[in-house]
């Protein structure tokens, strides 16, 4: 059984002040759901340290948004897998589309973060989705594949399945427009589909193993619908993430939707 995951992505938010306010209201949101699912917050890497000693022994764990594929060096503004394990993360994006648009990563670049960040043991979140131009011109497929294509290639099938794919349309990031419940369902079973075809011989297990979450404007009202997907265990969530009643809210509908609160899981 695939364990649901709800993962806080702050990207450029936050203060001191306004972190500490946000999460005295989140924590006692999440307490419900923190043994049934994985849940995760990235905050901005100056926050690390100070989220990390919120979360305390709550059992959520801290996430970063990005990292470098180096160990250490003269790589100025960059910051390394080792860095981030001793600040207690157990998490890291990679890929995400924003860094892909806005600060040029190409997929081998995402892989080699990929590589670094599970060779210290934690956990990448390979975020994958197409652009609305892409999608007009029926390359979603294409583009996703070759961008899952490009870890694999990396560090093979079976290290694939110990990260996390997040499927993010880069046309429904931020802009209120999500994704319809059909074509988040395509796409998750269409990277399910690609994963088993990559390696006939293990495609039951690897591809049944993998989890895919759905990232894109995300909000308390679309949660549930999306999350009741067969194909889709949990989110990762940007905006709505900044508002403690509705990321509580949004683990709530995710773990409505996968039965746990209830002991029926959706996936056996
Ligand atoms: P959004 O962002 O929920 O604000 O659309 C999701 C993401 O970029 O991870």
């Amino acid at each position: 059984m695939r364990k649901p995951i709800l993962i806080a992505n702050w990207k450029m938010n936050g203060s001191l002040q306004s972190n500490q306010a946000l999460m005295v209201r989140l924590l006692p949101r999440l307490r419900l759901f923190r043994k049934t699912m994985d849940l995760a917050v990235c905050p901005p890497f100056p926050y690390l340290f100070q989220v990390r000693d919120l979360l305390g022994y709550t059992g959520i764990m801290l996430g970063a948004q990005n990292v470098s594929s180096y160990v250490s060096g003269a790589y100025t503004g960059e910051v390394s897998a080792t860095m981030l394990q001793e600040m207690g993360c157990r998490y890291v994006l990679v890929g995400h589309s924003e860094r892909r648009a806005l600060y040029g990563e190409t997929s081998q670049d995402v892989a080699a973060k990929f590589r670094s960040v599970l060779g210290l043991g934690l956990i990448p979140v390979l975020c994958v989705g197409e652009t609305l131009e892409e999608r007009e011109n029926n390359q979603t497929r294409t583009v996703i594949e070759q961008q899952i294509q490009a870890v694999i290639d990396e560090v093979g099938l079976a290290s694939l399945a110990r990260g996390v794919v997040a499927y993010e349309p880069v046309w429904a990031i931020g802009t209120g427009k999500t994704a319809t419940p059909e074509q988040v369902s395509l796409v998750h079973q269409d990277i399910r589909q690609f994963v088993a075809r990559c390696a006939p011989e293990a495609s039951g297990d690897i591809s049944q193993e993998l989890r895919v979450i759905y990232g894109g404007s995300v909000k308390p009202g679309n949660a549930f619908e999306l999350f009741s997907l067969p194909d889709v265990d949990g989110g990762l969530i940007g905006g709505a993430s900044l508002h403690a009643d509705d990321f509580g809210t949004i683990a709530g509908a995710l773990a409505e939707a996968s039965g746990v609160l209830t002991g029926e899981c959706k996936v056996e």
